[in-house]
């Protein structure tokens, strides 16, 4: 098996010094977009775009900016030769990569799916019956990612709790210990999982159901097909692409309509019609996000010359709050016109996969809990800084309390 977990680690520009500063990283995004929009940090030999226009064309054009990178600012695993890989390849051969992982992801299998993660949202929600405060990041944004995957996945789900732990560990990058160690754990945790994959893998293969495993083994696209290995490895990126960003996204949703705009939560209480645009306006307002790429060849479209091999980074946030392309970005406004031109699932050819899967859970998420709660405020004992964990995006809620009423 040929994985490989990232060479060269790009270290961050942004050195935040609490995780309170980490959380408000908006401030600073604004800063550099006012002052620095394109910027070459010296000591990593790494270019980095803040505006809306450059941040999208990183993105789009995989001429210039190329996803086949010697570095990368995450250590996550990559399988260089193999269909499996979506992140670390370009068009053409990205393409049918993409393909046969798409097949799983139709309009068709998302109308499938729907009833399944109302009924896994029915389930926790109905376990936080009879509790006046309730934990939500631990009671529904952590869980219902990784039991949705799961179950489309076509794994048992009392299995979850190892696979939110292998997925945890492989995928997030600020572990402490030596870089050795985390690679180290990585490995090993990655071995586990393709263990315990593998002969699922091939079971399916004998008896094929209704789930993203039995459709990558139909997947066929030209005469191709996935290899047992590639089916593994892809659910194991599944797994990855979609847990930590949507548990953020349903913790965030919550943290935008109590407390950055406290009376969105009544709102949508009377009106459930409002909920997919708000969750397209947390999307671009409070969801920590960016990208990298190797400069492909030569160029100065920012400005600046820019050389071939140098990294670049895409601040996918930054962008998000441009007001050449937002009104009045710093405000967060569900009743915006244009909110979903966000860049949070990315641009171009490597837009997210997942992001219809990701949107629904998060709006059956919010809709059965709202549905059910028809007041919710915060403790007053709260302190933002209690609630914090260090992130892929910096820092995360770990916890959020909420008092709630029927
Ligand atoms: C709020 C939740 C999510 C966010 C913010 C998000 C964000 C992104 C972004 C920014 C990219 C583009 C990466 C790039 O340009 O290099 C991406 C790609 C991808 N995402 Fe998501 N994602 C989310 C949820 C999911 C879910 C639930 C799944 C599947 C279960 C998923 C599967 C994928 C896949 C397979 C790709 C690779 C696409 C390609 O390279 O062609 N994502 N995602």
């Amino acid at each position: 098996m040929d994985v490989q977990f990232g060479n060269v680690i790009i270290n961050d520009i942004a050195n935040f010094d609490s995780l309170e500063a980490a959380w408000d990283c908006f401030n600073w995004l604004k800063h550099m977009r006012e002052n620095h929009p394109v910027y070459y940090d010296p000591n990593e030999d790494v270019w980095n775009v803040f505006l809306y226009e450059d941040v999208k064309r990183v993105l789009h054009d995989h001429t210039l900016f190329t996803n086949k990178k010697k570095r990368s600012f995450i250590p996550i695993p990559r399988n260089l030769n193999n269909r499996s890989n979506l992140n670390f390849s370009d068009p053409p051969e990205h393409q049918k990569r993409r393909a046969l992982l798409a097949k799983a992801f139709t309009p068709r299998s998302l109308k499938d799916w729907e009833p399944r993660v109302q009924a896994i949202t029915d389930e926790l929600v109905d376990e936080m019956e009879g509790r006046r405060e309730i934990d939500i990041v631990q009671s529904l944004s952590i869980p219902l990612p990784v039991i949705v995957i799961a179950d489309l996945l076509g794994v048992p789900s009392k299995d979850r709790n190892i696979i939110k732990k292998w997925s945890d560990t492989l995928f997030y990058p600020y572990e402490q210990g030596s870089m050795d160690e985390i690679r180290r754990k990585k490995q090993q945790a990655h071995q586990e999982f393709f263990q315990y994959l593998y002969p699922i893998v091939l079971e399916k293969r004998h008896q094929l159901t209704d789930d993203i495993i039995s459709d990558l083994i139909r997947a066929e696209i030209d005469g191709e097909r996935l290899t047992d290995e590639e089916i593994v490895l892809s659910s194991i990126g599944l797994l990855g692409a979609g847990n930590e960003t949507t548990t953020q996204l349903i913790s965030n949703c919550f943290y935008c309509f109590l407390i950055d705009k406290p009376s969105t939560y009544k709102e949508l209480r009377e009106n459930h019609d409002l909920i997919p645009k708000a969750i397209e306006e947390v999307l671009r307002y409070r969801f920590f996000a960016k990208m990298d790429r190797e400069i492909a060849q030569d160029t100065n479209v920012f400005g600046p010359k820019m050389k071939k091999g140098q990294a670049i980074v895409a601040w996918i946030s930054a962008g998000n709050r441009d007001e050449r392309q937002f009104a009045s970005p710093e405000e967060f406004d569900i009743y915006r016109k244009g909110n979903q031109s966000h860049l949070t699932f990315g641009a171009g050819p490597h837009f997210c996969l997942g992001a219809p899967l990701a949107r629904m859970e998060a709006r059956i998420a919010l809709k059965t809990f709202i549905k059910r709660y028809s007041k919710v405020s915060i403790p007053k004992t709260f302190r933002l800084q209690d609630h914090l964990i260090k992130s892929v995006s910096y820092a995360s809620l770990k916890s959020f309390p909420l008092i709630v009423e029927k």
